[in-house]
């Protein structure tokens, strides 16, 4: 039985449409404007389509320093190319994950003429102390991803960080990331606990959740307080969300596009670095 008390919704966000790349239809749920209140976490994109002409031009070469991305994906496939010389196959329940560090060039391009493409990109801070490490990556196929069961069906995937005594696929120090998915039938209920100290949300992308009072439905964030080390939610109706949560660096934020750096001046250097090929 669970006798602590559970985080509550603090807001509800509904994302923003929005197209990137050469032209990919996506919503962005966490925006700019949401950076300083979910620290460590600069952005989330939730994409979802079965047509073509919404993603088929993917994500031609582009640059990215200064923190990590996440991409999840939940359905398609798409190769990932970097400057580092990695490459790989994101497909169905896959999960890549990036640290450009320093810098990276990279190009993320569907290999699917129809069909559904759907998943979601994270960007996760880098402290100021990691931002000019080397690049690093990683992709994790869907049976290298840790799941379980609880008894009443709520099936979890852990992703980052750790549920309930299953610990995920990637760790990291200083941000403390926690990424799950979570899938659960109708009226069960689903616990777990997430630092006090991290920032956390919801998204969900199925169905509707209830956290005490409050209602979250489908294509919906629901921004949790910071008042208690777990959360508790009740599907009202089969429901699929992620979880993210990770514990704030309280740093300056200045990013320009792909860029995520702590002062101006870390901006113009990497442009410059950039525009004179030390991107790798
Ligand atoms: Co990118």
């Amino acid at each position: 039985m669970n006798t602590q008390p559970s985080r509550s919704i603090e807001q509800l966000v509904e994302g923003v449409l929005t197209s990137d790349g050469a032209g990919v239809k996506l919503t962005r749920v966490l925006t700019g404007k949401l950076q300083r209140r979910l620290d460590p976490f600069l952005m989330l994109d939730a994409f979802g389509s079965d047509d073509p002409d919404e993603y088929i031009a993917g994500f031609p070469d582009h640059p990215h320093r200064g923190f990590e991305t996440v991409t999840y994906m939940l359905a398609g496939k798409m190769r990932h190319k970097d400057s580092a010389g990695h490459e790989g196959l994101l497909q169905n329940g896959g999960v890549q994950w990036m640290t450009a560090g320093r810098g990276v060039i990279h190009s993320e391009i569907p290999e699917q003429e129809e069909g559904v493409m759907e998943g979601f990109q994270l960007w996760l801070n880098l402290p100021a102390t990691q931002k000019m490490k080397p690049a690093w990556y990683r992709d994790f196929p869907t049976e290298a991803i840790p799941e379980y069961t609880s008894a009443n069906g709520v099936t979890v995937r852990v992703i980052a960080g750790q549920s309930n005594g299953v610990a995920g696929v990637i760790t990291r120090d200083t941000t403390e990331p926690i990424y799950l998915d979570v899938h659960l039938p109708a009226g069960a209920n689903f616990q777990t606990d997430i630092p006090v100290t991290h920032n956390a949300f919801i998204y969900v992308y199925r169905g509707t959740v209830a956290i005490g009072e409050t209602q979250v439905d489908s294509r919906r964030m629901g921004i949790l307080s910071n008042d208690a080390d777990s959360v508790a939610l009740t599907a009202t109706s089969d429901a699929r969300l992620i979880l993210v949560a990770g514990c704030p660096l309280k740093e300056p934020i200045v990013q320009y596009g792909p860029f995520v750096m702590n002062t101006q001046e870390e901006i113009h250097q990497a442009l410059d670095d950039y525009r004179n090929g030390r991107f790798i």
